[in-house]
């Protein structure tokens, strides 16, 4: 005789369907990519499965298994007449990798992931974790520049963020200069120096590999008024040299952000901006619990940024919810600077946008 499921059991074979579920309808995102399903789809309104199939080229019958799994996930809108559509906020996160919202690109390589998980089976044992560029595999061209927070860098960060710091633009536009510190592939830096052709431009980063493409990127853009350096060859500078300084998605990945946050204090110029960007958790594990990223991003924390926070012995060891807005503002405040407070006009699901200034 089987056992009355008991509430307990019933959540939790819920929870199960739906981690099944998210990782199935990612890989569904992601053949939808590969197989050109969604440009099909783009701008054309309501369509048959016969319709998807004769502008993608593909089979009938696959590509209706395909759009009932995303219409049953949400991705897809159905219209109860056998019509699926791709309307228009959908458009943006997966047809359109110029949109800010473009997310798609997270499903580009799902392999990486397994491997970054697995990477942190050794930091269990040992405590001590891996510099960031010991924990990822090699980046993936490709794969780089379509990563959620480069697409945003690439084009949101000037027509919508910058505006919403107070003289930045003008400094820049009049030949200002700016850094981002742990600028990965370097869209952000690539996207300032388009923008604003007199001003000086710097991304630093300490992964080599990612800093490669970045200048590849860079020879691409044609760019000649940005630079990329790893500061463990090419320091940053200890004296009032930027504007603005960027640090997105990676103060709460340092094993010491202290030390980071004094750097910045000497190399930004009296009236430049720190603009921080980093997770937004809340101060207590009571109340972080319960927000909607809390159960992915702990786990991404475990893959990355917890093995990246212990790299040294001395790591604080922050994970990527690490530093909720009281522990961010007494780590600015303590490096010695005076204002610190959220940038408003800028919003996002689960990052925060921060600006401190000496
Ligand atoms: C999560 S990624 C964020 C990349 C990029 N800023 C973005 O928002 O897409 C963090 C980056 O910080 C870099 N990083 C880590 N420690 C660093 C350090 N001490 N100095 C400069 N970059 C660092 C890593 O190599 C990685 O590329």
């Amino acid at each position: 005789m089987t056992a009355p499921a008991t509430d307990r059991a019933m959540a939790l074979q819920s929870l199960q369907a739906a981690a099944v579920g998210g990782l199935v309808t990612g890989l569904c995102i992601r053949l939808g990519g590969r197989l050109g399903l969604y440009e099909a789809m783009a701008q054309r309104g309501p369509m048959t499965a016969a319709d998807v199939a004769a502008a993608a080229g593909l089979s009938e019958r696959f590509v209706l298994e395909w759009l009932r799994q995303q219409a049953s996930a949400g991705v897809l809108v159905y219209s109860e007449d056998g019509r699926f559509e791709l309307d228009e906020p959908a458009r943006g996160m997966y047809a359109d990798t110029n949109s800010p919202s473009f997310v798609a690109g997270f499903w580009d390589n799902p392999q990486r992931f397994v491997d970054m998980f697995e990477s942190a089976e050794g930091a269990f044992r040992t405590g001590i974790g891996r510099p960031f560029g010991e924990i990822n595999p090699t980046p993936v061209r490709e794969v780089a520049m379509r990563i959620p927070l480069q697409v945003w860098a690439r084009n949101a960060l000037v027509p919508q963020a910058l505006p919403q710091l107070p003289g930045v633009i003008e400094k820049l536009r009049d030949g200002g200069a700016a850094c981002d510190i742990g600028c990965g592939a370097g869209a952000a830096p690539l996207a300032i120096a388009a923008a604003f052709p007199r001003s000086r431009v710097a991304g630093y980063d300490t992964w080599s590999a990612v800093l490669e493409l970045a200048e590849e990127f860079r020879n691409e853009a044609g760019l000649t008024n940005v630079a990329f350096y790893n500061p463990e060859r090419t320091p940053l500078p200890e004296t009032p040299e930027f504007d603005l300084v960027i640090t997105s998605d990676m103060l709460h990945d340092l094993p010491r952000p202290d030390l980071m946050a004094a750097s910045v204090r000497k190399l930004i110029r009296p009236g430049g901006s720190w603009f921080i960007i980093d997770p937004d958790p809340r101060p207590t594990f009571d109340e972080d619990r319960l927000q909607p990223q809390a159960a992915n991003q702990y786990g991404f924390s475990l893959a990355i940024c917890l093995q990246s926070g212990t790299a040294t012995p001395d790591g604080w060891g922050l994970g990527l919810r690490g530093l909720p807005e009281p522990a961010l503002r007494e780590l600015v405040m303590n490096a010695g600077f005076s204002e610190f407070e959220r940038v408003q006009g800028i919003s996002h699901p689960f990052n925060a946008y921060y600006v401190a200034r000496p």
